[in-house]
């Protein structure tokens, strides 16, 4: 394997881990070596979108242990997403143990420590139950996946320019943009296929009721760190609750930063030094402009601002294991 040269894409690895749920309960994991399931043509994750995922990462340490990234975190998200649209998730601990089992069955395909590579995991639960009403299943799959990964951006920790796409919102306030479910990333195709197009690596939404206040980017939040040294990120019901977003406050406060989460105008983007789009797969990308109708806002010389750096290297550093993990976000193996 070339560690080196990873992007962010699927590569055939040993196998996944695989659980089914069907009269009221999980079967114990098992290992899943096809990368291809039966299912029936009527379930309801191919009709009606009963389908939900997570994604975390795991890190080869600088000890030579092996750790996952708030993996407990995940599983809350996927019960709160499954929750929204009807579906039973695994508990906390079975998530974890499913994961943990990905992670021991495909320790050849974890990227060695200091490729800055690592092991992405996307578990995923779908509703299997063959169902022509629009009627929530009753028997599910979980199956996390994993692949070797490199930075989500070929550029790497490098500025993008990011586009407000008019015409498109990605979710409504009531709707289910707090929840990572598959249909949320079918509606933001297009916009994002048309922003590419324009020359914009990626896009920025407003909120769908006034499209007045910033809401997230297409796969990660939105943060902004202002001349005064503030973190700010948007207080808003139509976006994910992002794990990275939350550890990069924490680790913001820690380095005596003042952190807000508040409903930010998009007229007051001008007043960031500083923009960033945070995620698990990319950490922090860097946003050198935003451009919203014939309005294009600039964030600092074009390179990736003090602030942000910090907190990306700040992060990357207890992932690794290269700092002690003083908020025990690590799950060792
Ligand atoms: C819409 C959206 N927002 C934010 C995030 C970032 O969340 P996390 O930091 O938990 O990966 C993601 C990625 O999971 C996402 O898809």
């Amino acid at each position: 394997m070339d560690w080196q040269h990873l992007d962010f894409s699927f590569r055939p690895t040993a196998g996944s881990i695989r659980m089914d749920y069907a009269g009221g309960q999980w079967s114990a994991p098992e290992v899943l070596r096809d990368t291809t399931i039966p299912l029936h043509i009527g379930a309801q994750a191919l009709h009606y979108g009963q389908a939900c995922f997570e994604g975390l990462k795991a890190f080869s340490l600088q000890d030579g242990g092996v750790g996952l990234f708030r993996p407990e975190m995940n599983a809350r998200r996927m019960l709160h997403s499954a929750e929204r649209i009807c579906m039973v998730a695994p508990p906390e601990a079975l998530f974890v143990e499913a994961c943990r089992r990905a992670v021991e069955l495909n320790l050849a395909y974890l990227p060695p420590y200091g490729t800055g590579a690592s092991l992405y995991l996307r578990p995923l639960l779908i509703g299997t139950e063959p169902m022509l009403p629009v009627m929530p299943a009753s028997t599910f799959t979980f199956i996390v996946m994993v692949s070797p990964v490199g930075p989500y951006y070929k550029n790497g920790f490098s500025p993008v320019d990011a586009l407000i796409m008019e015409g498109y919102d990605r979710a409504a306030p009531r709707g289910t943009g707090q929840s990572k479910v598959a249909g949320n990333y079918a509606a933001s195709l297009k916009s994002t296929l048309e922003a590419k197009a324009r020359g914009f690596p990626i896009n920025l939404y407003l909120d769908a009721r006034e499209g007045k206040y910033i809401d997230e980017f297409g796969t990660s939040n939105f943060i902004g760190i202002t001349g005064d040294q503030r973190y700010l990120t948007p207080d808003s019901p139509s976006i994910l609750p992002s794990i990275t977003n939350d550890a990069l406050r924490q680790l913001a406060a820690d380095s005596g930063l003042s952190v807000s989460r508040e409903p930010i105008p998009v007229s007051r983007l001008e007043q960031f030094v500083e923009v960033g789009a945070c995620g698990t797969a990319a950490i922090i990308t860097p946003i050198a402009s935003v451009t919203h109708g014939d309005k294009k806002v600039t964030f600092g010389d074009g390179r990736p601002g003090p602030v942000l750096t910090r907190l990306y290297h700040d992060l990357q550093a207890i992932q690794f294991g290269e700092v002690a993990d003083r908020h025990a976000w690590i799950t060792r193996l």
